[in-house]
């Protein structure tokens, strides 16, 4: 039950990609990756520690396997558990629509989790509107990360939001600083 379950979904790859690295940065073996398109409710039930890697498309949609999958997340139960979350997007093609994604799930999630973790600064990205925002205040909901205009910036911000989860989840097992 130790540890974390960091559940993605990703049409191109970049989310995929993004778990991956943060697996590296926590531990491999400290952190299982499942695919959303494979998982059942059932397998929410092996974690008290989350993280939920999401990207936006279309103009404001949920990921695809997100989308298969949304009854049930609405259903899971996520009392006595901590969450983070990842959302993927594009700043500039579509900035009217940044992360939303990230800011639906979160919105579902909160309903029942007992604590969110992962708030992250808005500074340092240029867009329009996000609903990933936390309402009158400076942040999003999780890590915000742009591999299609930022993403030379993707390797420090994976390490200082790491550090900052591997705090917020009280980890005992070393952190990996990574240049990837
Ligand atoms: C057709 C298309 C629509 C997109 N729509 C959005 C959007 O509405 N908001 C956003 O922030 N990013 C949007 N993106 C950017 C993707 O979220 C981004 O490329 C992300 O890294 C894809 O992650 P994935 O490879 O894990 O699916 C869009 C990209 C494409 C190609």
């Amino acid at each position: 039950m130790s540890k974390i379950g960091l559940f993605f979904g990703s049409d191109d790859g970049n989310t995929e990609f993004i778990a991956a690295r943060i697996a590296k940065r926590l531990g491999e073996d400290q952190v299982d990756i499942l695919d959303i398109a494979d998982v059942t409710q059932l397998d929410f039930l092996d974690y008290d520690k989350l993280i939920l890697g999401i990207p936006t498309w279309d103009f404001g949609q949920i990921q695809s396997d997100w989308e298969e999958f949304w009854d049930d997340i609405e259903a899971v139960d996520f009392s006595g558990k901590t969450v983070a979350f990842v959302g993927l997007g594009d700043q500039f093609g579509y900035g009217e629509f940044f992360l939303d994604a990230m800011g639906l799930l979160h919105d579902v999630v909160i309903k029942t989790a007992d604590r969110i973790v992962g708030y992250w600064p808005t500074g340092g990205y240029d867009y329009d509107a996000s609903k990933a925002e936390v309402s009158g205040e400076a942040l999003f909901v999780g890590l915000a990360l742009d591999e299609d205009q930022q993403a030379e910036l993707t390797s420090d911000r994976l390490n200082q939001w790491c550090q900052q989860i591997h705090a917020e989840f009280e980890l005992a097992s070393p952190l990996n600083e990574i240049t990837d």
